[in-house]
């Protein structure tokens, strides 16, 4: 594999106030002199995270983007726009939620929490910031998923049903569920991301990746003190867990690497290999089916109203 590139880049990292997009905007910053924005939840933060990356001798832009409010995604591209940002070369879409109550959340757009978070809202930045993208350099998108969109991964199955994205049908929340079927979305919506970049001849590539198991910032997503002492001091130790450092270097090789450049996109990377997904979340119809859904949830709070995100 290729180095990561000497050409100054424009890279934002969704989802920057804490977990891996801060160990991966530093590393990112710390090797490219162009310039790194991380977006944060509210306005309120943005300050003393701007001052936490500062303190660390680290220039990063720290913008306000709350991703439970599809009027906040709207208004970004006039933030990015207010700070003299007219271009991309890369986003990673590292927020996400993994929920810790054992009750459906709903977002004031009515949609349940961790789709809205960590789908919805992220593929309305993906076509509000498309025009931003095509003025970049080697232009991607990276998206993060998981290895637990796998149906035999431990805990409740995926369990995706179209007639019910939203989980509500008695008994059919479940946070695991919630999250999984989350990161099943966002490998449909990376596939056919892709799609739609190559129909319209936009030199856009998306990829995803796992950045593998991190218990460190996952113990974040739990409310029992005990799994968040195991999460925090003694996972960390085992042979399966990844650590902050070592993902925030795939984070860096996905954002950066060159070889990017040379292949079509719409691939899957656990850590820096790229690996299979699940054959669920490769079906076209799906894919589409996803999209052509997800952009009508979104599309009356775009300044057009319209979404032009529409796969041939
Ligand atoms: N850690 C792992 O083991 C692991 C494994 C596989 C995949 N991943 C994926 O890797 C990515 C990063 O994970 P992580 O461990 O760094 O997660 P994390 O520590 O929980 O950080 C999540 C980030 O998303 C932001 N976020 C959540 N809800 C938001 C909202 N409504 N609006 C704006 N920002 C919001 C959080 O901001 P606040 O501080 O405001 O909440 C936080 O900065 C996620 O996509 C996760 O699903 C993680």
């Amino acid at each position: 594999m290729s180095q990561p590139t000497t050409i100054k880049k424009t890279v934002l990292l969704t989802g920057g106030g804490r977990g891996l997009a801060v160990a991966a905007a530093e590393k990112i910053a710390a090797v490219d002199n162009g310039e790194v924005i991380v977006t944060v939840r509210s306005k309120s933060q943005v300050e003393s995270v701007q001052a936490g990356f500062k303190q660390k001798g680290f220039s990063v832009r720290v913008l306000p983007l709350a991703f439970d409010d599809f009027a906040s995604v709207a208004a970004f591209p006039n933030e990015l726009r207010s700070n003299g940002i007219e271009s991309l070369d890369v986003v990673v879409l590292s927020a996400a939620v993994m929920q810790t109550s054992p009750e459906r959340r709903v977002t004031k757009n009515g949609f349940e929490e961790t789709l809205q978070v960590n789908v919805l809202s992220q593929l309305m930045l993906v076509e509000l910031l498309t025009e931003f993208l095509q003025r970049g350099n080697n232009p991607r998108i990276v998206t993060l998923t998981s290895r637990l969109h796998f149906p035999d991964s431990r805990g409740l199955p995926v369990d995706f049903s179209f007639d019910d994205p939203n989980l509500e049908s008695p008994g059919a929340y479940n946070p695991d569920r919630a999250y999984k079927n989350s990161k099943l979305a966002v490998l449909w919506m990376t596939y056919a991301l892709q799609d739609y970049f190559k129909q319209k001849q936009f030199p856009i590539k998306v990829n995803a990746f796992c950045p593998g198991f991190v218990p460190q910032t996952a113990a974040h997503s739990t409310k029992s003190w005990w799994t968040w002492f195991l999460l925090k001091f003694v996972i960390p130790h085992m042979s399966f867990a990844t650590s902050i450092d070592s993902a925030a270097e795939v984070y860096k090789f996905m954002a950066l690497d060159d070889s990017f450049n040379d292949v079509d996109g719409a691939g899957f990377y656990t850590e820096k290999v790229a690996a299979k997904s699940s054959d669920e979340s490769y079906d076209k119809e799906k894919q589409t089916r996803f999209l052509e859904w997800a952009v009508t949830q979104y599309e009356k709070f775009l300044p057009s109203g319209q979404s032009q995100l529409k796969l041939i």
